[in-house]
Formats: C-alpha cells, structure tokens, sequence
C-alpha cells in the first residue's frame, strides 16, 4: 500500500517538474523531490512503538524500570549482574498484572512467587550466554556493548529462563518428577497438583509481557517474537517424542529416535536460542549465518542431553538437584538405547523388556538396571562419546564466519563434562 503511495507521488512530482518548472530550476528541483522521497521511505520504515490493542491494557501504564550498572569485568561480577535484572522483570511484571489486569493483590502475589521459585536457582547457563554472545559479536563488529545493550541481552536471558521454568514445571508433571534444582517440584508443593498446569502457561505468557516491554520500540522486536514462538514450539515437540516413547516398543528406541528427540526437545532452545538472539541484536540478517551457527549449537545440545541422561542414573541428586526417572518412565534415554542395541547380552535384554519403565525409582529392579549399565561398560562408552562430541564440535571451527568462535568456545566450556 505505502510503495503504491509512494510510486503514484513519484509519478506526481515527476510530471509537475516536466509542466510547471522552467527547464534551468528543473535539476534542484528534482533532486529536492528525491529527498522527499527517501524521507518519506524513512519514516515509513522507522520503527513505531507496539501499541497494545488489548483493552484492559494502558500503555502508559507499561513502565520500564531503570537498568542498573551491569559489570562484566569477572565471571562472578558477570553473574551477580544478570541476577540483579530478574527481580525488575518480576516487580515490572507484577506492576502490569495489579494495573493492567485487575489481578488482586493475592494473586498477584502467588505470581510472584511463582516466578521467583521456579525462574530462580538453576545453572543459567541459556541465559548467560545469551549476554556473553551479545559482548562477543558486538566486539567483533568493532563495537562496545553500552551498560543499556549489556541490560538489554540480560533480559533476554531472563526470557529464556522463564522458558526454561515453565517448560521444566511441565516437564516435572510429565515425568512424576519429584525433586527439581534441590527442592520439590513445583507440583509437588502444597498439594497444588494439576493447577501447576496454569502456572506453567502464566509464565510463558509474562516471558512475552518482558520481552514486549523492553523491546517493543526496537526494530528486532519482531524477530525475537518469532524466535522465541518458533523455539517454543520446536521444544514442544521435542516434548512430543519424548512422551509418546511411554506406548512405543522397546526396540523403537533406537539412537536415530533418540537423536531426533533431544534436538528438538533440548538443542534448539537451550543451545541455538541464547546465541540468535544475540544474533538478531547484532543485526546479523543473513540466513546461512543462523544455519551455520545452528549446526554446532544443535551437536552441543544433543551432547547436553546425553549428559543430562548420563547424570539421570549416575549423578547424584545432590549434585544435579534432581532424582532421575527415566528408568521408571521408559525414556528413550542414551544409556538406555546405547545398552538395549549393542551392549547388552540375550538374558539382560530379556530383563530390561520385563523391568524398564516398570519399575519404580530407588525399587530393586530400578538398581539392578542400574548396575547393569555399570557391568556392560557404559560409562567408558559415555566417556568415549563426550570426547568424540568435543572434538565433532571443534571439527566445525571455520564453518561460521560472522559469529567468532569464542562464542561457541565459552558455551563449549560450560558444559564439556559437567557433573551437575
Ligand atoms: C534441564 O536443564 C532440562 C534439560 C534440557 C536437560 P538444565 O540442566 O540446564 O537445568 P537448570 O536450568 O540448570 O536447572
Ligand atoms: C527435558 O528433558 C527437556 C525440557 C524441559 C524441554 P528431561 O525430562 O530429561 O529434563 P529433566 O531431566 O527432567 O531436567
Ligand atoms: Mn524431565
Ligand atoms: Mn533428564
């Protein structure tokens, strides 16, 4: 609509030089209608505020807090900074809900706690990355990130941690998970039960409230949105796999299934998420760049996966804050479809079709597979494939040219062999 707008004035000025102006003053005037022209295009494309449609919402009621100073001179200045922006998101969320929503101060405070409970306490490892991207690939454009870019990647960490809480309250019914990060699961408290579904989707819904106040007059606003919607529903079906491997037989279980879950349900947002949003504040816009960043973030992220697999039926709930299941669930796990294919002999795997996924946590079937991954020498397998997944990782180095390679280094380090 605006080009025809455009193109028809254009047509305009162009017939009104040729008739009107003697033809000495016909150059500057053109020249002037050109800039009209580009100013015109200008504004056109100037980003404009998101204006909320929705009734109850007044938006001059939407108010950003200021952003404090955000040191990132050590690695704990780094994560006691990001920490100090999630209790703004929270205060601003709450603000909204009481002044734009009628949410009584009750429910409003049930929120709150919601969001400090199970946003709070895990590793932050998405989150975190998302600002050390951000530093990384403004630096290698030649610029300083501002305290405000530095807050600004903050909060998109903070976006992607409230994902994070809400896809793991879902995930912790899903599974009959009893413990998370050291404590009960969210479910698990007060006899809340099912209703923890509700909250679950309340935290999706706030993660969009933040991401809309703080970028909402930002030309990357749309991108993120999709982003994020895009990850979102990639995660869930990854989620969809995982869960329907409960009806599937056994033998369905095999490293390709395994691979596909894990990729959607863990890589995407836990590892190419943090990096393109960093991405998209950089103004990166070529298409090859996000696939080729995404080709390493996806092998680190199935990599995670196999270690949080790993950790499921060797760690211990003290270390990883949580007790495993998967052997009760019938997950299509690495150990699992590692042992059940090729390591493990005729009366073992008659015993994992009788006992896997029906048995319970800490019961003597559950140990007994346990200590059946242990004889068949699965761990030496697990060790083996954590190095061949670092050096497939390494391998790509040169395949992205505008993201350094710092950046997918110091996601590398965080997690090559994590114990927890
Ligand atoms: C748990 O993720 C869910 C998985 C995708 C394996 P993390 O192990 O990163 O959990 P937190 O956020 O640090 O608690
Ligand atoms: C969960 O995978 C992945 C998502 C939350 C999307 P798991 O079910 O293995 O995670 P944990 O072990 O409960 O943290
Ligand atoms: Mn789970
Ligand atoms: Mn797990």
């Amino acid at each position: 609509m605006l080009d025809a707008v455009l193109t028809l004035l254009a047509a305009a000025w162009g017939a009104a030089i040729r008739l009107l102006i003697p033809e000495a003053q016909q150059l500057p005037v053109a020249a002037l209608a050109l800039v009209t022209l580009a100013a015109a295009r200008f504004f056109a494309s100037a980003p404009a505020a998101v204006c909320a449609i929705g009734p109850a919402v007044d938006a001059s009621k939407v108010t950003r807090r200021p952003y404090p100073v955000y040191d990132i001179s050590s690695s704990e200045a780094k994560k006691a900074s990001f920490s100090k922006i999630i209790p703004i998101l929270i205060d601003e969320a709450c603000d909204e809900l009481e002044q734009s929503y009628e949410v009584r101060p009750d429910e409003v405070a049930w929120i709150r706690n919601v969001l400090e409970y199970n946003v709070v306490g895990g590793k932050m490892n998405r989150g975190l990355m998302v600002v050390e991207s951000g530093v990384l690939l403004f630096e290698s454009q030649g610029t300083n990130a501002t305290n405000d870019d530095l807050c600004r990647f903050a909060v998109l960490g903070w976006v992607i941690e409230m994902l994070q809480a809400w896809l793991l309250i879902a995930d912790d019914i899903m599974d009959s998970s009893v413990t998370r990060r050291g404590r009960p699961c969210w479910y698990k408290r007060d006899g809340l039960g099912s209703a923890a579904i509700n909250d679950a989707f309340l935290v999706e819904m706030i993660l969009f409230k933040a991401l809309r106040r703080h970028f909402g007059d930002r030309p990357e606003y749309s991108k993120l949105v999709d982003l994020v919607m895009e990850t979102t529903l990639q995660t869930e079906l990854g989620q969809l796999l995982d869960i329907k491997c409960d009806t599937a037989p056994l033998q369905a279980f095999t490293l390709d299934r395994w691979t596909a879950i894990v990729k959607y349900k863990t890589a995407f947002y836990s590892f190419y998420l943090p990096v393109a949003m960093a991405m998209v504040c950089a103004g990166l816009e070529e298409r090859s760049e996000y696939d080729a960043a995404r080709e390493i973030l996806v092998v680190m992220g199935v990599y995670f996966q196999a270690q949080d697999d790993f950790l499921d039926a060797f760690g211990t709930p003290g270390q990883i804050g949580k007790i495993g299941t998967d052997i009760q669930d019938k997950k299509c796990g690495w150990l699992f479809v590692n042992a059940y294919h090729s390591m493990v002999d005729a009366t073992q795997k008659k015993y994992l079709d009788k006992h896997y996924g029906n048995c319970s946590v800490g019961s003597k079937e559950e140990k007994k597979i346990k200590a059946m991954y242990k004889n068949i020498g699965l761990e030496a397998k697990y060790h083996a494939y954590e190095e061949a997944s670092y050096a497939q990782i390494m391998q790509l180095k040169g395949s992205v040219s505008s993201v350094p390679w710092a950046v997918f280094e110091t996601f590398l380090k965080k997690v090559y062999k994590r114990k927890k």
